[in-house]
């Protein structure tokens, strides 16, 4: 099967970053969120981010007006109906993520693929909400997704094989690299990387030092491009929290327990950069560490 048309659910971080490659590709696509205002929101992020990258040269001016003329606005999922591959990528939240789909499948082609960005909640549990388990697939791109090479492919329980090589196809079309990982609670890169974070946030909270300390620490000492606070806020706090939850739940380990401070900057609705307050104040010129 070939696919041609994209449907991006969710116009945040994540979605706008995969509407912005698909559309850099020759893909069309159509964008959707909850409102006409978050739509908006995500197709101006996509603007800025293609002018960096006309900056560095490394995109046409062409090229940009191109993709962004091939990305549309659809404000219902009755506007999917022609779309080959619909990516969700709302909020990590199963609940949300699950009426989503339901709420999407009366309106889509029957031979649509459905894919979900989730970064962590098992691919089977959400196929099994929809019409088409085998039609279903994980297809999960790193932040920023212009820049990040790696997509991860999950496989739920019932994905097809026409569905899984239609799928790799697309991604390697967008210039990423799959790797591909069994469903189990946050894959390859979150099962690895969000501990990390975690026992990060763990190292503050206990006083080992503070949130400058760690992320010099391991920028310089590990050669990680961000330090482990600096990634959790650009990821966002609540996400981080909702994989650690997943993690937690998922494999009955308390090797995984939330932090409970991470849990505290979450409940103050200190989230990172989206909400200008982490582990850094974003609110003046420059990021100044909160503890
Ligand atoms: N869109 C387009 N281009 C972007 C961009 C975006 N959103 N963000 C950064 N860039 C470009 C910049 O324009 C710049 O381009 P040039 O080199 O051509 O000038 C380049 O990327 C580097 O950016 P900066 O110079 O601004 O800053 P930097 O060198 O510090 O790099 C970074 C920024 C690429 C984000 C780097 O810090 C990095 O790799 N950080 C780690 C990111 C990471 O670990 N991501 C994975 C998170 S986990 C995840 O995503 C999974 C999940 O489910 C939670």
């Amino acid at each position: 099967m070939k696919i041609r048309k994209i449907g991006v659910i969710g116009a945040g971080q994540m979605g706008s970053g995969i509407a912005h490659v698909c559309a850099l590709a020759g893909y069309d696509v159509g964008l959707n969120d909850v409102s006409r205002e978050r739509i908006e929101a995500g197709l101006s992020t996509i603007g800025n981010n293609i002018l960096r990258q006309v900056k560095s040269g490394k995109v046409t001016e062409e090229a940009k007006t191109a993709a962004l003329s091939r990305i549309t606005a659809v404000e219902s999922f009755a506007g999917f109906g022609e779309h080959d591959l619909v990516i969700e990528s709302a909020t990590e939240n199963e609940d949300v993520k699950k009426k989503i789909f339901q709420n999407l499948c009366p309106h889509v082609k029957a031979d649509a693929i459905l894919g979900t960005n989730t970064s962590s909640i098992s691919i089977t549990r959400l196929a099994a909400v929809t019409d088409r388990p085998e039609r279903f697939i994980g297809v999960h791109f790193m932040n920023p997704v212009p820049v990040m090479e790696l997509v991860e492919l999950i496989r739920g329980i019932a994905t097809g094989d026409e569905t899984f090589k239609a799928v790799k196809e697309f991604a390697v079309s967008l210039g990423k690299t799959t790797a591909v990982s069994e469903d189990f609670p946050a894959f390859i890169v979150n099962r690895i990387l969000l501990p990390m974070i975690n026992e990060a946030i763990y190292t503050l909270y206990e006083g080992v030092a503070g949130v400058e300390a760690i992320d010099t620490a391991m920028r310089l000492g590990a050669h990680h491009p961000m330090g482990p606070l600096q990634l959790a806020d650009f990821i966002g706090l609540d996400t981080c929290l909702s994989i650690m939850q997943v993690l937690h739940e998922g494999l009955s380990d308390s090797k995984y327990r939330p932090c409970p401070l991470l849990v505290k900057y979450v409940e103050a609705g200190w989230l990172g950069r989206k909400s200008k307050r982490g582990f850094y104040d974003y609110r003046g010129e420059k990021p100044v560490p909160t503890r």
